[in-house]
C-alpha cells in the first residue's frame, strides 16, 4: 500500500510517498481503508520536525492522528463492528487502569495515554489498523472529510468550550486566532449555542471569513489596540469567556479582556509557551484559567451528532491528495488556511490546492 512516511526528523522534504506493507489487525483491532485524514500542527508537523515531546518514535513513521474510513478487516475478538462500517478514529488511547481511568474520567485525563498516529502509526496511508475501542461510528450524512476534521481541533475545542467553559447563550465569548482549526471551531460552536462572539484574526480575508461564520465583532491581532476594541464592544465590561491557543503573543491581552469573574480556556501556544501574568489582577477579578489537553471520545461523538443533524458543517480549507502531504503541511505551516486542511486518500480528490 502507499503511505506518507518519514525516516528522520526534518522539514517537509523528509516526507516520502512510499510503498509499505499493509498492516494486519491484531486482537481487538480493525483494518481501515482510509478516506480522509486531517493535518494537525503538533501531532503531524512537530512530530515530523523534532518529535512531539512524547518520547522517541519508531522510524519509518506514518503520521495522521484523526483518520476516517471504512472497516475492511476485523481482528480477533472484535464483535461490535462489521465489515463496511463507516468510522472515524478518536486518537487518545487511554490506559483503562490509572486513577483517572478508574474514576471514569474522559480519556484525555488518562495519565498513561498513547496518541494514535504519534506513538503508533496513523492514517496517512491507504490502510491503517486502529483499536476498535477508538472508533466512532459515522452516519451516512457525515462525510469522511468532515469526520477527519473533528478528531482533534473540534473535539479539543468542544471540551474547553462546553465541558470546562460551560458556555451559554448569555456569554460574550472572545476567540483569539479565529482563522485556525480550533479558532474556527470555537466561533462555529459558540454561535450554535447562541453566544455573542468577538473574533480576533490576522489578515483581512480571514476577518471577512469569520464574519461570514457569524462572529458579531471581528478585529485583527496585528492592530495592537485590539484589547481596547474588545472592551469597547462590550460596553467596558469585558468578555465572560475567552479562548486563546495563540500563547505568548496574545494570552496576557486575552486575560485583560475578561470581565470580573470571567474564565479563559487554553490548550495550546502557537506563538510560544511562556507568559508573564499579574496574579493580583487575576485574583482580585476572580478570574478562572482553565488549562487542558484534547477532548474525550464522548465529545467527538457529540460533534458527529451535530454534523449528522445538520447543525454543524466543519470548515475545510483545502483537500489535498495523500501524495501531496508535503504541500499540505507547508500550507498549514505558513498559516495560509482558514479551518481544517485535509488529505483525501480514496474516492474523489479535488485538484491539489483547490479551495473548497
Ligand atoms: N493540547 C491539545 O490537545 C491541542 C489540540 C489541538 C490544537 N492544539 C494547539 O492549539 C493551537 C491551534 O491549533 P490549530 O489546529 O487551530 O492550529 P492552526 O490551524 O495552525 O491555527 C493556528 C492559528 O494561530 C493563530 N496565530 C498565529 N500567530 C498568531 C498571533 N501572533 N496572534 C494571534 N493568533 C495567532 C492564527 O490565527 P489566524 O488564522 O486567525 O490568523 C493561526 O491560524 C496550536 O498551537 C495547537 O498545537 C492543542
Ligand atoms: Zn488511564
Amino acid at each position: 500500500m502507499k503511505a506518507i512516511t518519514f525516516s528522520k526528523h526534518g522539514g517537509s522534504e523528509v516526507l516520502e510517498y512510499s510503498e509499505v506493507d499493509r498492516p494486519s489487525p491484531g486482537v481487538g483491532e480493525v483494518l481501515l481503508k482510509i478516506h480522509a485524514v486531517a493535518i494537525n500542527h503538533g501531532p503531524d508537523i512537530e512530530t515530523r520536525r523534532r518529535g512531539f515531546g512524547m518520547g522517541a518514535i519508531a522510524m519509518p513513521h506514518i503520521g495522521g492522528v484523526d483518520p476516517a474510513g471504512e472497516i475492511v478487516e476485523l481482528g480477533a475478538e472484535v464483535t461490535e463492528f462489521a465489515l463496511g462500517d463507516r468510522v472515524a478514529v478518536y486518537p487518545v488511547i487511554a490506559c483503562g487502569v490509572c486513577e483517572f481511568c478508574s474514576d471514569e474520567a474522559s480519556e484525555n485525563y488518562c495519565s498513561n495515554s498513547v496518541l494514535y498516529g504519534v506513538q503508533t502509526d496513523g492514517g496517512r496511508a491507504e490502510f491503517a489498523v486502529a483499536p476498535a475501542s477508538q472508533l466512532v461510528r459515522l452516519p451516512t450524512t457525515v462525510s469522511y472529510e468532515a469526520a477527519a476534521a473533528l478528531g482533534v481541533a473540534y473535539t479539543t475545542t468542544w471540551h474547553g468550550l462546553m465541558e470546562l467553559g460551560k458556555l451559554t447563550a448569555d456569554d460574550t465569548f472572545l476567540v483569539v486566532g479565529a482563522g485556525g482549526g480550533c479558532g474556527v471551531a470555537a466561533v462555529q460552536l459558540a454561535k450554535i449555542y447562541g453566544a455573542t462572539v468577538i473574533a480576533i484574526t490576522g489578515s483581512e480575508w480571514k476577518q471577512e471569513k469569520v464574519r461570514e461564520l457569524g462572529a458579531d465583532a471581528v478585529f485583527s491581532y496585528r492592530d495592537k489596540d485590539w484589547p481596547d476594541k474588545v472592551r469597547e464592544f462590550t460596553g467596558g465590561r469585558g468578555v465572560t469567556i475567552a479562548f486563546d491557543n495563540a500563547g505568548t503573543e496574545t494570552l496576557p491581552s486575552s486575560i485583560s479582556c475578561l470581565a470580573r469573574g470571567g474564565r479563559l480556556f487554553c490548550s495550546g501556544g502557537t506563538t510560544g509557551f511562556e507568559v508573564s501574568l499579574d496574579l493580583r489582577q487575576l485574583y482580585r477579578n476572580l478570574i478562572s484559567l482553565l488549562f487542558y489537553v484534547q477532548g474525550g471520545k464522548a465529545d467527538m461523538e457529540k460533534l458527529v451528532a451535530l454534523v449528522a443533524d445538520g447543525s454543524l458543517n466543519p470548515v475545510i480549507d483545502r483537500i489535498y491528495p495523500l501524495e501531496n502531504a508535503a504541500d499540505a503541511d507547508n500550507h498549514l505551516d505558513a498559516q495560509g488556511q482558514f479551518g481544517r486542511v485535509v488529505l483525501a486518500v480514496a474516492g474523489d480528490v479535488p485538484a491539489a490546492g483547490e479551495y473548497i
